[in-house]
């Protein structure tokens, strides 16, 4: 093989995605932008759809969550036009006023979607709403948030007491309650604040680490009243306030740059830049830990943007060292643990990743799955009860591996391929289109070889 191939094969029920790496190794160049940020484009949807008058976005991301979001709300009587990354308008309906559907309202694989409506659906007194997903959905954990909202006095109903989806809501005029969350999680922070918007009084969220804080500052932006204990990572928010509709500047989202970073990092002869992409201090735990393993990245052109850090990212090749991960940066790189697997796989040393038990409840059990597909191409990584132990340094294989339906693992295995030699074959890459559905396109365009 004298050149890179990188090819998308169809067959029937998925798309597969070949790479084959040229005898010489190939390279990676260019400048790139990835796509808005996944968690601020469900945020911008759902609180342009329970504002007043209108909201403009722009940058949204079009892959499929958002799309999920945005029929969901459509369903609840939100006008929203058709999605593009250029202009994307909402006309909300108001806080309370929701529609009762007449069909089951389907998040598709989007825990956000499903966690963060549920807040929503449970505090719209006197209507009854149904929720799904798809397999993967429907056996992640829902009594994160059921019990809180029950809590709050919200009625819910579904398998192994309303732990799973499908769901059935019967709207409910909510009390507000002090919610100490056992894990640091957005999607049950951000649940419960938007249920507080309609409870009585005033509604606290405490996190036992800080976890993103879009929620927050759309909130705010959209004239919430929010209060903010940084002390004790808490959030309060009132009862009763109106929202109303603010234009949104989606920035680039960071855990889809991070596939980039990693595969600048480790790829010989690399140098990528990505801009616009966000830098929300809630979200740049991978920045500090390809940091820690010594990985060349600058920040440059940093600004604030619609309230959010943005900055243009450059990477360049460079050595790796192992590095240890755990405690309070786990929530601020809980979406880019697998790719940080990659990033360990080829650095110097044993990488040990701890606290992160909550990625075996993500789209797949992202512990298990990255070892067992990593250690087909000959990597050295065992799974812990809560983390990955990785020793790097041995060469990269290429195998027929799987993406598991887990669009982050999709991707984290097409950049462990560009170090592999020969022939890598990613069964289920289709999967990749939740949260970046140009990312072979764009990986084609920076490879070189
Ligand atoms: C998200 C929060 C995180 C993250 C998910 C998006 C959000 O989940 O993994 O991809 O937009 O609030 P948890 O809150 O469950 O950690």
């Amino acid at each position: 093989m004298s050149t890179a191939a990188i090819a998308l094969k169809s067959t029937e029920d998925r798309q597969d995605l070949i790479v084959q790496t040229p005898t010489a190794g190939l390279s990676l160049q260019g400048c790139l932008r990835v796509p808005g940020d996944k968690s601020i484009s469900h945020r911008a949807l759902m609180l342009g759809a329970l504002a007043q008058g209108e909201t403009q976005i722009q940058g949204l991301l079009l892959g499929e969550d958002p799309r999920s979001t945005a029929d969901c709300f459509r369903a609840l009587g939100a006008e929203i036009s058709a999605l593009n990354t250029e202009l994307v308008t909402v006309r909300g309906i108001g806080l309370g006023n929701l529609q009762e559907p007449v069909d089951v309202l389907n998040a598709g694989n989007s825990g956000t979607t499903m966690r963060l409506m549920l807040g929503v659906l449970a505090s719209q007194p006197g209507r009854f709403f149904t929720v799904t997903g798809d397999s993967s959905l429907r056996s992640r954990p829902m009594s994160r948030v059921v019990k809180p909202l029950q809590q709050m006095g919200a009625q819910i109903w579904g398998r192994q007491d309303a732990a799973f989806a499908p769901l059935a809501i019967r709207g409910e005029q909510l009390r507000s309650i002090h919610y100490h969350s056992p894990i640091a999680s957005a999607q049950v922070k951000s649940c419960i604040l938007l249920a507080g918007l309609m409870a009585e009084g005033e509604t606290t969220v405490t996190e036992p680490a800080l976890s993103r804080d879009h929620s927050e500052r759309m909130l705010k932006a959209f004239g919430a009243e929010l209060k903010i204990d940084p002390e004790t990572n808490s959030v309060t928010i009132s009862g009763g306030a109106k929202l109303q509709g603010q234009p949104v500047i989606v920035p680039g989202d960071i855990s889809s740059a991070a596939f980039w970073l990693v595969a600048g990092a480790v790829v010989t002869g690399a140098e990528l830049t990505i801009e616009n992409v966000g830098v929300n201090p809630t979200r740049t735990g991978i920045l500090e830990a390809l940091e820690m393993m010594g990985a060349d990245i600058t920040l440059e052109n940093q600004r604030l943007v619609a309230g959010e850090p943005v900055a243009d990212l450059r990477v360049r090749h460079g050595s790796l060292q192992a590095c240890q991960i755990g405690g309070d940066i786990i929530p601020r790189l809980i979406d880019e643990i697998p790719i940080l697997a990659v990033a360990a796989v080829f650095a110097k040393g044993t990488t040990v990743i701890r606290d992160a038990a909550e990625l075996r409840v993500k789209e797949s059990d992202r512990l298990a799955v990255m070892a067992t597909q990593l250690n087909k191409m000959g990597a050295k990584v065992t799974e812990l009860p809560d983390g990955l132990e990785i020793t790097g340094g041995t060469p990269l294989v290429g195998a027929e591996v799987d993406s598991c339906t887990d669009h982050r693992i999709a991707m984290s295995l097409a950049i462990a391929a560009l170090n592999a030699t020969g022939t890598t074959t990613i069964n289920g890459a289709e999967a990749a289109a939740i949260s970046y559905p140009d990312f072979v396109t764009t990986l084609q365009k920076v490879a070189i070889g």
